[in-house]
């Protein structure tokens, strides 16, 4: 069995280096600050979202819902969309909460955003510790699978 099975059945919480600590803390300060702009007048589940860059740099979104419910954008699409329009990057570390302040693990559409823009080491913080993102989502169809010359091939 490996880290990860581990992690999956809820047996350990995978805790990542030290030298992360600090930037978990920043990074769920963040979450939670994002949360508190939600626009959530159909669901009243509010949700932040932040991710740590490879250049330091933080980027946040919070989710935005929509009168056709389907349309509603997570707190990840969001985030994703600003970590574009701010020049782009891959995420090293990765966290959402919601109003308690409580971690949440992403949904299945948000996991696959996130792959898009991963470092090869993504860790995600979530209510039983830390995860990778191959965790979450195994067996993953990504932009390493598209044979185009502008994309790292990974
Ligand atoms: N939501 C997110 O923002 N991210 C997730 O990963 C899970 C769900 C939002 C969508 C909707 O506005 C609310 O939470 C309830 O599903």
């Amino acid at each position: 069995m490996t880290q990860d099975d581990d992690f999956l059945t809820g047996r350990i919480a995978r805790i990542p280096a030290p030298d992360h600590d600090a930037d978990w803390e920043r990074l769920t300060t963040q979450a939670r600050i994002a949360m508190t702009r939600a626009y959530v007048p159909y669901s009243d589940y509010p949700v932040g979202a932040a991710a740590l860059l490879e250049d330091g740099s933080i980027i946040s979104g919070c989710n935005v819902e929509n009168a056709s419910y389907g349309l509603t954008l997570c707190a990840e699409c969001t985030m994703i969309g600003a970590l574009q329009m701010a020049g782009g990057g891959k995420i090293v570390a990765f966290t959402c909460v919601n109003r308690q302040g409580e971690y949440i693990t992403p949904c299945g559409r948000c996991r696959q955003l996130l792959l898009e823009f991963s470092a090869e080491t993504m860790h995600v913080r979530t209510a039983k510790g830390a995860t990778t993102l191959e965790a979450l989502l195994p067996e993953s169809f990504g932009p390493r699978h598209l044979e185009m010359n502008d994309l790292e091939t990974r």
